[in-house]
């Protein structure tokens, strides 16, 4: 592939193969020599058009690490600013001949429009609620790490699935390497149809988190919510908030992961955040190692000249 746009469309032996090249690259960021010559001479541009503090930090240290030239796109002091459209900006970038681009906006879908656009690699970083796909990565790699495999694992999805490309890529890249999902979440927080997507679904957590080896909590996305439905945030903490009481119904030994940010106290307790059967901190040291492993796959696929 020339770019990395989502989990669907990938084979499993494809999501395997950049989960055995993250391993790789852990190693290369544990040492006191980082570097790797794979993208000397290539430039990446990072161009966010939504925050982000996890993602795009660690894209930028993952092109430095290879030895690309990465340069950020700070869109708050850009010319979107004045009312450029994503492809002019895209078009312009373009004319500086990058040779990748890592996009994160809003909008579903613009990650790909942009792809078709311009004439370098081009990885998604986040389009609206449709696909996060390098946090799909990192999940998998750090389950991986912990259990050993991910097939046949019971795994559930908790919280604010409507709005998260985080699930969505999630729920495909999980079905795709053999585990059972489950969304848990209150009616109006699940999008109509989502049985399809191969998950389980409750509305109870407790009842939900029954047998479960690992427990992803969602951060509740009140700025997709346009003013429509926004739960009382205690009671949504009483009902879905993840603290010791609720993950006792979980697998001894269950293990916890969020994607950050997080919200202590909304939709997890924070002694269940920074507590031993946590590994939130050591997703983001995966969040590196699959960037590394994702950017250094597509350099295969640049062109030499
Ligand atoms: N998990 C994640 O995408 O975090 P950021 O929004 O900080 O990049």
């Amino acid at each position: 592939h020339r770019h990395l746009l989502g989990i669907e469309g990938l084979q499993p032996h494809e999501i395997l193969g950049l989960l055995d090249r993250a391993e790789d690259a852990i190693e290369v960021s544990r040492q006191v020599e980082k570097k790797k010559s794979v993208l000397r001479g290539r430039t990446q541009i990072n161009l966010f058009f939504e925050a982000s503090t996890r993602t795009q930090s660690s894209f930028e240290l993952a092109g430095k690490r290879l030895g690309a030239d990465v340069m950020n796109m700070s869109v708050s002091s850009s010319s979107v600013k004045k009312g450029e459209t994503l492809i002019d900006t895209a078009a312009t970038l373009n004319a500086m001949h990058p040779d990748l681009l890592v996009v994160r906006h809003h909008a579903a879908g613009a990650v790909h429009l942009l792809a078709r656009k311009v004439g370098c690699s081009v990885v998604n970083a986040g389009d609206g609620a449709h696909e996060h796909p390098t946090q799909a990565l990192l999940d998998a790699l750090t389950i991986r790490r912990h259990k050993g495999t991910v097939s046949r694992l019971t795994i559930a999805i908790c919280g604010d699935i409507l709005h998260s490309r985080v699930a969505r890529s999630n729920i495909i890249l999980l079905n795709a390497l053999g585990a059972r999902v489950r969304v848990i979440a209150p009616s109006t927080l699940l999008p109509g149809g989502i049985e399809r997507m191969g998950v389980e679904v409750f509305r109870d957590m407790k009842e939900g988190l029954k047998g479960v080896d690992i427990v992803m909590m969602l951060r509740l996305q009140r700025e997709r919510m346009n003013g429509a439905f926004i739960p009382s945030v205690r009671e949504y903490y009483r009902y879905y908030g993840l603290d010791a009481e609720k993950l006792s119904y979980a697998n001894e030994g269950a293990l916890v992961m969020h994607p950050g940010p997080m919200n202590r106290g909304v939709e997890i307790d924070p002694a269940v955040a920074d507590g031993p059967q946590s590994l939130i901190r050591e997703q983001v040291e995966m969040g590196v190692a699959v960037r590394m492993a994702v950017l250094e796959a597509l350099s295969a696929h640049l062109p030499n000249q």
